[in-house]
């Protein structure tokens, strides 16, 4: 059956999941600022979980109704034919986004949620489903403004952000879901060279790899909501899965190199690479940024330095981004280069100008996507073919 499927995903990033939406075959109903809608069956859903990039959850709408009280959400959410998509002994949880006048914590309403399923459930059962926070299996998602009340089934159940190999976060990682956007955003798909300096757990480089591999990121993933619930086709997904296997490269058109100055962060990386399948894909090198090799034929150039909001302080950030404005004139000509910072002030010291400022949120933190151009100027290119400081 059809409805309306909601793909929620951080401020910002909602054009490049269109983008992934519309490319997927989806008609796009809505979009704001922090999701995509589009439409679809339940079967759908397993598809968008699969091969999304830039979405964190995929919720399938399941009822839409007025509650102006707690008692008028009870009433609807009993009507909801929940033995349908909940296995008897199923254990759900419940997630919401609750904005109404009534309801001074969100909890109550989740309670009155979930009294609403177990006591639908009791009835037509006689046995009632397990309840808890965890949102390893079934997540039911409710969404409550004003009197206006949606009730989802969020298929994803844990975000899709856990792609599942970043075993090693070290500090202050970039979401998975994040970085993905940030590399659609610079329009990178494969094609030219993927340059990392101060990679740090190696997420922009590993989601480079996946992009130009044209590999489902799903793939990684053993567990999803819709696993769990009544009726799940598993052979469906199965197939799904091997046939985006089949489709998916196996060698890259150009060279993604990805470099930190701490040894520890590049055995992090590598340790998280090889845990995503792209290990062999990805040159990896311990050296200052300024020293990463940039090999001729151009690409992308990103750089996400530390901005003094979680890791280093901002005393001693500004002669980094000078280096980097240095790093892009005298070796990186050719190539389209990108900061991505939440500094716009240390921005201002690279002193270069900008060509496109992109706007993301890590977190609660307004971010840029700074774009540089940077055009074969006379200086002459140092060698195409740097060596890699290894990290063996
Ligand atoms: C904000 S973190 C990058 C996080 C990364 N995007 C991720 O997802 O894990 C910044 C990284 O820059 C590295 N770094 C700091 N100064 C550096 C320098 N001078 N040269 C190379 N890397 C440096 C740090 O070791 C750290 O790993």
């Amino acid at each position: 059956m059809k409805s309306t499927i909601t793909i929620t995903c951080a401020k910002g990033i909602s054009p490049y999941l269109r983008e992934e939406i519309v490319s997927l075959g989806f008609p796009i109903l809505a979009e704001n600022i922090a999701g995509v809608t589009t439409e679809g069956s339940l079967e759908d859903t397993l598809r968008l979980n699969l091969f999304i990039r830039t979405g964190q959850r995929v919720l399938y709408l399941l009822e839409s109704f007025k509650a102006r009280t707690p008692d008028d959400l009870y009433k609807n959410i009993i009507k909801v034919p929940w033995e349908n998509y909940l296995p008897e002994e199923g254990y759900f949880s419940i997630t919401s986004s609750v904005d109404n006048p009534t309801i001074k914590d969100s909890r109550f309403a989740n309670l009155k949620c979930k009294d609403a399923i177990v006591d639908r459930m009791r009835d037509k059962s006689g046995r009632r489903p397990e309840t808890g926070p965890e949102r390893d299996r079934i997540v039911i998602h409710l969404y409550w403004k004003g009197d206006r009340c949606q009730v989802f089934l969020d298929t994803s159940g844990e975000p899709l952000s856990k792609r599942g190999y970043r075993k090693i976060p070290l500090k202050a990682p970039m979401q998975e879901t994040l970085a993905a956007g940030v590399i659609l955003a610079a329009g990178w798909r494969g094609e030219g060279n993927f340059i990392n300096p101060m990679c740090g757990s190696g997420t922009l480089a590993i989601e480079a790899a996946l992009v130009g591999l044209d590999r489902a990121p799903g793939l990684l993933r053993g567990n999803f909501g819709f696993m769990h619930l009544k009726g799940f086709n598993e052979s469906f997904f199965k197939n799904l899965r091997r046939k985006s296997r089949a489709t998916s490269k196996d060698a890259l058109k150009g060279r993604v190199i990805a470099t930190d100055i701490s040894q520890q962060a590049i055995e992090g990386a590598r340790k998280n690479a090889m845990t995503a399948g792209v290990e062999r894909l990805i040159e990896f090198g311990i050296c200052d940024f300024s020293e990463t090799p940039v090999p001729g034929g151009g690409g992308v150039v990103i750089l996400n330095p530390e901005y003094g909001e979680r890791m280093g302080k901002e005393e001693g950030l500004g002669e980094i981004y000078r280096g980097i404005g240095d790093f892009f004139k005298k070796r990186c000509q050719g190539y389209k280069g990108y900061i991505f910072t939440g500094n716009l002030d240390l921005a201002k010291k690279v002193g270069l100008r900008t060509k496109r400022r992109l706007l993301f949120y890590n977190g609660p933190i307004e971010c840029r996507l700074l774009e540089y151009d940077l055009y074969e100027g006379s200086q002459k290119r140092e060698s195409t073919n740097h060596q890699i400081p290894s990290s063996k």
